[in-house]
Protein backbone atom coordinates (compact mmCIF):
# COMPACT_ATOMS: atom_id res chain seq x y z
CA UNK A 1 0.00 0.00 0.00
CA UNK A 2 1.74 3.09 -1.29
CA UNK A 3 1.16 6.36 -0.18
CA UNK A 4 0.77 8.76 -3.28
CA UNK A 5 0.00 12.43 -3.63
CA UNK A 6 -3.21 11.45 -5.69
CA UNK A 7 -4.68 10.57 -2.48
CA UNK A 8 -4.26 13.75 -0.56
CA UNK A 9 -7.45 15.37 0.49
CA UNK A 10 -5.86 19.11 1.39
CA UNK A 11 -5.58 19.28 5.16
CA UNK A 12 -2.24 18.67 6.11
CA UNK A 13 -3.62 17.53 9.54
CA UNK A 14 -5.28 14.48 7.94
CA UNK A 15 -3.29 13.68 4.36
CA UNK A 16 -0.23 13.53 7.06
CA UNK A 17 -2.41 10.88 9.32
CA UNK A 18 -3.51 9.35 5.84
CA UNK A 19 -0.10 8.79 5.07
CA UNK A 20 0.63 7.27 8.87
CA UNK A 21 -1.86 5.07 8.44
CA UNK A 22 -0.94 3.76 5.17
CA UNK A 23 2.70 2.94 6.23
CA UNK A 24 1.21 1.21 9.65
CA UNK A 25 -1.09 -1.23 7.21
CA UNK A 26 1.71 -1.83 4.78
CA UNK A 27 3.41 -3.05 7.97
CA UNK A 28 0.46 -4.96 9.28
CA UNK A 29 0.07 -6.59 5.81
CA UNK A 30 4.13 -7.48 5.62
CA UNK A 31 4.24 -9.37 9.00
CA UNK A 32 0.48 -10.02 9.89
CA UNK A 33 1.29 -13.72 10.71
CA UNK A 34 3.74 -12.88 13.64
CA UNK A 35 2.73 -9.39 13.87
CA UNK A 36 1.78 -8.87 17.95
CA UNK A 37 -1.79 -8.87 18.49
CA UNK A 38 -2.03 -6.15 20.72
CA UNK A 39 -0.27 -3.97 19.16
CA UNK A 40 -2.21 -4.59 15.81
CA UNK A 41 -5.79 -3.77 17.72
CA UNK A 42 -3.90 -0.58 19.38
CA UNK A 43 -3.67 0.97 16.16
CA UNK A 44 -7.11 0.30 15.30
CA UNK A 45 -8.91 0.64 18.19
CA UNK A 46 -6.75 4.19 18.86
CA UNK A 47 -4.99 5.44 15.95
CA UNK A 48 -7.67 4.77 13.66
CA UNK A 49 -10.44 6.34 15.85
CA UNK A 50 -8.50 9.24 16.49
CA UNK A 51 -8.17 9.72 13.28
CA UNK A 52 -11.82 9.70 12.81
CA UNK A 53 -12.66 12.08 15.23
CA UNK A 54 -10.27 14.48 13.77
CA UNK A 55 -11.47 14.61 10.29
CA UNK A 56 -15.61 14.81 12.11
CA UNK A 57 -14.24 18.05 13.59
CA UNK A 58 -12.91 19.57 10.54
CA UNK A 59 -16.32 18.57 8.97
CA UNK A 60 -18.13 20.02 12.39
CA UNK A 61 -16.13 23.20 11.33
CA UNK A 62 -16.51 23.67 7.85
CA UNK A 63 -21.09 22.94 8.77
CA UNK A 64 -20.21 20.28 5.81
CA UNK A 65 -23.64 18.71 4.25
CA UNK A 66 -22.01 14.63 4.20
CA UNK A 67 -21.12 14.97 8.29
CA UNK A 68 -23.98 12.74 9.35
CA UNK A 69 -23.42 10.28 6.38
CA UNK A 70 -19.79 10.35 6.95
CA UNK A 71 -20.27 9.96 10.65
CA UNK A 72 -22.14 6.81 9.95
CA UNK A 73 -19.35 4.95 7.77
CA UNK A 74 -16.65 5.67 10.19
CA UNK A 75 -19.11 3.87 12.99
CA UNK A 76 -20.23 1.39 11.28
CA UNK A 77 -16.49 0.12 10.57
CA UNK A 78 -15.68 0.55 14.35
CA UNK A 79 -18.21 -1.61 15.20
CA UNK A 80 -17.46 -3.97 11.61
CA UNK A 81 -13.97 -3.72 13.41
CA UNK A 82 -14.84 -4.40 16.72
CA UNK A 83 -16.68 -7.94 15.84
CA UNK A 84 -13.73 -8.84 13.89
CA UNK A 85 -11.22 -7.64 16.77
CA UNK A 86 -13.27 -9.96 18.98
CA UNK A 87 -13.28 -12.93 16.85
CA UNK A 88 -9.86 -12.77 16.71
CA UNK A 89 -9.48 -12.59 20.12
CA UNK A 90 -11.62 -15.54 20.71
CA UNK A 91 -9.77 -17.99 18.24
CA UNK A 92 -7.91 -20.34 20.03
CA UNK A 93 -6.44 -22.51 16.92
CA UNK A 94 -2.94 -20.80 16.12
CA UNK A 95 -3.25 -21.08 12.46
CA UNK A 96 -6.79 -20.39 11.97
CA UNK A 97 -5.84 -16.70 14.23
CA UNK A 98 -3.11 -16.52 12.05
CA UNK A 99 -5.05 -16.62 8.64
CA UNK A 100 -8.12 -13.99 10.72
CA UNK A 101 -4.85 -11.72 11.30
CA UNK A 102 -4.34 -11.52 7.67
CA UNK A 103 -7.33 -11.17 6.78
CA UNK A 104 -7.84 -8.13 8.95
CA UNK A 105 -4.78 -6.68 7.68
CA UNK A 106 -6.27 -7.45 3.70
CA UNK A 107 -9.87 -6.04 4.68
CA UNK A 108 -8.04 -2.80 6.19
CA UNK A 109 -6.17 -1.86 3.44
CA UNK A 110 -8.69 -2.29 1.29
CA UNK A 111 -11.17 -0.32 3.03
CA UNK A 112 -9.52 2.80 3.98
CA UNK A 113 -8.26 2.89 0.01
CA UNK A 114 -11.79 2.92 -0.70
CA UNK A 115 -12.94 5.16 1.67
CA UNK A 116 -10.58 7.79 0.93
CA UNK A 117 -11.57 7.66 -2.97
CA UNK A 118 -14.95 7.83 -2.38
CA UNK A 119 -16.26 9.50 1.07
CA UNK A 120 -12.86 11.51 2.17
CA UNK A 121 -12.60 12.68 -1.47
CA UNK A 122 -15.64 14.41 -1.14
CA UNK A 123 -14.94 16.29 1.73
CA UNK A 124 -11.75 17.20 -0.24
CA UNK A 125 -14.37 18.89 -2.68
CA UNK A 126 -15.88 20.95 0.27
CA UNK A 127 -12.74 21.80 1.53
CA UNK A 128 -11.51 23.57 -1.43
CA UNK A 129 -14.90 24.75 -1.67
CA UNK A 130 -14.42 26.30 1.86
CA UNK A 131 -11.28 27.44 1.48
CA UNK A 132 -12.04 29.80 -1.83
CA UNK A 133 -14.90 31.01 0.26
CA UNK A 134 -13.16 32.26 2.98
CA UNK A 135 -10.82 33.67 0.60
CA UNK A 136 -13.83 36.01 -0.75
CA UNK A 137 -15.19 36.99 3.06
CA UNK A 138 -12.24 37.61 4.53
CA UNK A 139 -9.89 39.55 1.45
CA UNK A 140 -12.22 40.94 -1.34
CA UNK A 141 -11.46 44.74 -0.73
CA UNK A 142 -7.91 44.03 -0.82
CA UNK A 143 -7.92 42.18 -3.99
CA UNK A 144 -8.30 44.31 -7.69
CA UNK A 145 -11.54 45.28 -8.57
CA UNK A 146 -11.74 43.29 -11.32
CA UNK A 147 -10.43 40.20 -9.75
CA UNK A 148 -13.08 40.84 -7.02
CA UNK A 149 -15.88 40.87 -9.16
CA UNK A 150 -15.18 37.80 -10.60
CA UNK A 151 -14.62 36.34 -7.68
CA UNK A 152 -18.46 37.51 -6.06
CA UNK A 153 -19.59 36.47 -9.25
CA UNK A 154 -18.25 33.01 -8.74
CA UNK A 155 -19.57 32.62 -5.03
CA UNK A 156 -22.76 33.37 -6.02
CA UNK A 157 -22.92 30.24 -8.90
CA UNK A 158 -21.87 28.27 -5.43
CA UNK A 159 -24.62 29.80 -3.21
FE1 LIG B 1 -13.32 9.41 6.73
Amino acid sequence: MEWSENYMIGVKEIDDQHQEIFRRIQWLVDSADNVDLEEMLGFIERYISHHFDDEEKIMIMMDYVGLKDHQMIHHAFKRDMAERINELNNTEDNLLKTTRKVELAGHLAGWLLEHIMTEDFKLAAAVEQFARLALVDVKPKYLPKERSDARRERRSEVE
